[in-house]
């Protein structure tokens, strides 16, 4: 019998040096650091430094970051035209992915995969993702984008540059910690994808170009859209169990939000995004979406211990609630994740370029054989 892994389960294509996950004990560790201390302390340029470098930054190595950062935000004008005639209605992560593609057009050097030119891209795409994804949010709600602050973080930028005002403290330290829980997660669906595109020696835009295009999918980093797409379908608390229990009794029926490829107990960035969430919901005194979270989290709990399996909240469930009392719109919530991933994917992409193989799986052929040519007229 040939051993198939369908969905690349279990399946070990490298060694990494970047992060490590325990599904069982519900454990994140980005180069030595778990993800509990790093959300706490940590801001996201300084994880950016640490999944880049191997190791936290020094305060002259974060100052060098954010000096290499300042310039990243300004985008080319052709590529804010491109994003200015995208057809109202269009998804921002099909503006994004299409814009980074663009970016390589104003990159002389963008087939360069040396480590040096590695890094210039990677700062270059930390600025210019946050800054294509405010940019499309405010020109398709018909408003001027907002010049960027070069004094400013990826975090308090982004804000800015979406909502046009100064964020508050309170505000940046919120988006911060989702920046940070979201920047890196093993060889999850995108990355994978970011190193097996990049295994050809292609460039690095073509690389997270492809890895946007792979987050954007239901079962990745679009739940978070999903997540909050169901709560305002449900509408109020009494209707979460009724929808649960309808989800579950369709064919092949998903609760998004729910259920990891890794753990098997609660994603640890979900128990954070958590307590992020009841602090906002206390804070702003709208619980409702909170509030729907938790009975979301009981149902399922309960009609998943009646079935046996486990099946826990990932981190895209309560990052909905979080966006949403923030003030994003559900459709920013994917790119937010892909600005924050970017940092892994680069991590991945340095690893990957630096002892590159090509990968190349195989598939098992069922499918037809023996058969033989005939003459298109003499086709019946
Ligand atoms: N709702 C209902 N049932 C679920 C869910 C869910 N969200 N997730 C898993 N299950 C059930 C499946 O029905 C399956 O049951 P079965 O064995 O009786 O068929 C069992 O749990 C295992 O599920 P699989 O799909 O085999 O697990 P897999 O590892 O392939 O999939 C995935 C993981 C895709 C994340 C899945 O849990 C899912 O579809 N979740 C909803 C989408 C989602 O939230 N994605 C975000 C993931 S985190 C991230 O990417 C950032």
């Amino acid at each position: 019998m040939t051993e198939i892994h369908r969905g690349l389960a279990g399946v070990n294509v490298d060694t990494s040096q970047i992060c490590s996950i325990d599904g069982e004990r519900g454990e994140l560790i980005y180069r030595g650091y778990d993800i509990r201390e790093l959300a706490d302390q940590a801001s996201f340029e300084e994880v950016v430094h640490l999944l880049w470098f191997g190791e936290l930054p020094t305060r002259s190595e974060l100052d060098a970051l954010r000096d290499g950062l300042r310039p990243a935000f300004d985008l080319p004008g052709e590529v804010l035209d491109l994003l200015a005639r995208t057809p109202k209605g269009t998804a921002p992560m099909h503006a994004l992915r299409t814009a980074v593609s663009a970016l390589a057009a104003f990159d002389d050097d963008a087939d360069d995969t040396s480590e040096a030119n590695l890094r210039r891209v990677g700062t270059s795409l930390l600025g210019k993702i946050p800054a294509i994804v405010a940019a499309y949010q405010r020109l398709q709600a018909g408003q001027e984008p907002v010049a960027p602050d070069p004094n400013l973080g990826v975090a308090a930028n982004f804000l800015r540059m979406v909502n046009g005002e100064e964020p508050s403290d309170a505000a940046t330290r919120v988006m911060d910690v989702a920046l940070v829980l979201h920047a890196e997660h093993g060889s999850n669906a995108s990355t994978f994808v970011a190193r097996a595109t990049a295994s050809s020696l292609t460039d690095p835009y073509s690389a997270i170009t492809a890895a946007i295009g792979s987050l954007k999918g239901p079962l990745h980093g679009g739940a978070n859209y999903g997540v909050m797409q169901a709560l305002e379908s449900i509408g109020d608390l009494a209707g979460v169990e009724p929808y649960v229990h309808g989800k579950l009794a369709e064919e092949g029926g998903r609760v998004m939000g729910f259920g990891h490829r890794v753990y098997r107990v609660m994603d640890p960035r979900a128990t954070i995004l958590k307590g992020v969430s009841e602090r906002l919901a206390q804070e702003s005194g709208d619980a409702k979406w909170f509030e729907m979270s938790l009975e979301m989290e009981r149902v399922m709990d309960a009609a998943m211990e009646a079935k046996g399996k486990q099946v826990k909240p990932n981190v895209d469930f309560f990052s909905a609630s979080v966006y949403r009392m923030l003030g994003f719109a559900k459709e920013t919530y994917t790119p937010i994740f892909a600005l924050s991933r970017t940092a892994g994917w680069m991590a991945h992409l340095f690893e990957q370029y630096a002892d590159n193989r090509l990968m190349r799986p195989r598939l098992v052929y069922e499918g037809a054989k023996g058969k033989t040519f005939t003459p298109v007229d003499q086709r019946g």
